[in-house]
C-alpha cells in the first residue's frame, strides 16, 4: 500500500473512533426550542397560545413541533388544568400539518423523556424517513411506548387528572432496542437499511414524485391533479 492509503485509512479510523465515543452534549441543545420559536423562517403558524414550527431536523418527510407560548417545563408538568391547551395543540397542529400534506398520516404525541425544555408536541409523518432521522434511538422514540400519543395523554388527564410515566431505565430499553419496522415484521439491519431500502416497500405517500421523473406514468399526473382539487377545500378551510 502507498502511504496515501495508510493516511486515508488512519483518518477513517480516527473519524470512526471519535464518532463512536463522542458523547452528545444535551446542554447545548436544551434551550433550542426557546430560540426556534422566535425564528421567523421556521414558524408555520402562531396565535396567542402556541407556535408551530418546522423541525429543523425532520424525523419524517414532514415534522412539525407545536410549542406552548406560556412557559410550561414539559409534559411531566401538566395536570387537568392544561387540558384545553393540549387539545388546542393537537387540533391546530394537525390542521397545519394537513394543510400542507393532507394525504399523509401523522404520529401525534409527546416523548416520555423530552430532549428539549418547554412543553412541545410532535407531529411527524408516519414514514419516519426525514433527513434528521439518523439513528435507531430517533426511530424508536416514535415507534415504542416512549412516544405517548396525544389522544392517550388527554384521555388519562380527563380520567385520572394526571399522567403515568415509565422509568428512566424502561425508556432507555425502548430507545436502545433493535430496529423493528412499525408497519411490518421486518427488522432493518441499520437505519440506512430502513431509510434507503425498506421504507420503499410501504406505500406511505402515494403521490410523492418518484425519483426518476421520466418513468412517471401519465396517470400519475392526472391522479395528482385530482387530489389537488379534492384537497383544495380542506387547505383553504380554517380550523373549527
Ligand atoms: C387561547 O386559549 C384560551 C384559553 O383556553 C382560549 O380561550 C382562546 O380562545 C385561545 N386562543 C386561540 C387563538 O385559540
Ligand atoms: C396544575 O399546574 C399548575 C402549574 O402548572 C398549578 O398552578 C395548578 O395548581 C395545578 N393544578 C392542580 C389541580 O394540580
Ligand atoms: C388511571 O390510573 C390508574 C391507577 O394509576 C391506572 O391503572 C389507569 O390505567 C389510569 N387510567 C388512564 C386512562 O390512564
Ligand atoms: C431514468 O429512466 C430512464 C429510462 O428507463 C433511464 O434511461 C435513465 O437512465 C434513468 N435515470 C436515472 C437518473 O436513473
Ligand atoms: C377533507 O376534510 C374532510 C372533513 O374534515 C375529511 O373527511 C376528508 O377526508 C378530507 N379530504 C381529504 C382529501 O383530505
Amino acid at each position: 500500500m502507498k502511504y496515501q492509503h495508510w493516511l486515508i485509512l488512519t483518518c477513517c479510523l480516527i473519524k470512526y473512533t471519535v464518532a463512536k465515543y463522542k458523547q452528545p452534549n444535551p446542554e447545548k441543545y436544551f434551550m433550542a426550542l426557546h430560540v426556534a420559536m422566535l425564528e421567523q423562517n421556521l414558524i408555520e403558524y402562531q396565535d396567542e397560545n402556541l407556535t408551530i414550527i418546522d423541525d429543523w431536523y425532520p424525523k419524517g418527510s414532514n415534522h412539525y413541533i407545536v410549542i406552548s407560548k406560556r412557559y410550561i417545563r414539559g409534559i411531566r408538568h401538566v395536570n387537568r388544568s392544561h387540558i384545553p391547551l393540549l387539545e388546542q395543540m393537537e387540533e391546530k397542529g394537525l390542521w397545519v400539518a394537513r394543510s400542507f400534506r393532507s394525504r399523509r398520516s401523522y404520529l401525534v404525541g409527546y416523548h416520555a423523556e423530552p430532549f428539549f425544555d418547554r412543553l412541545h408536541l410532535h407531529i411527524v409523518s408516519e414514514d419516519l424517513r426525514g433527513r434528521g432521522l439518523k439513528n435507531k434511538e430517533h426511530y424508536n422514540s416514535f415507534t415504542t411506548p416512549f412516544f405517548m400519543p396525544s389522544k392517550d395523554v388527554l384521555h388519562s388527564l380527563r380520567v385520572n387528572g394526571s399522567l403515568h410515566f415509565p422509568s428512566h431505565e424502561q425508556c432507555r430499553l425502548w430507545l436502545k432496542r433493535p430496529l423493528h419496522c412499525a408497519q411490518c415484521n421486518y427488522q432493518p439491519k441499520s437505519i440506512q437499511d430502513y431509510k434507503d431500502k425498506h421504507v420503499a416497500y410501504h406505500n406511505f405517500d402515494t403521490w410523492s414524485p418518484p425519483a426518476n421523473v421520466s418513468q412517471v406514468p401519465t396517470g400519475f399526473w392526472i391522479a395528482k391533479m385530482w387530489t389537488f382539487f379534492e384537497e383544495w377545500g380542506n387547505i383553504t378551510a380554517t380550523p373549527e
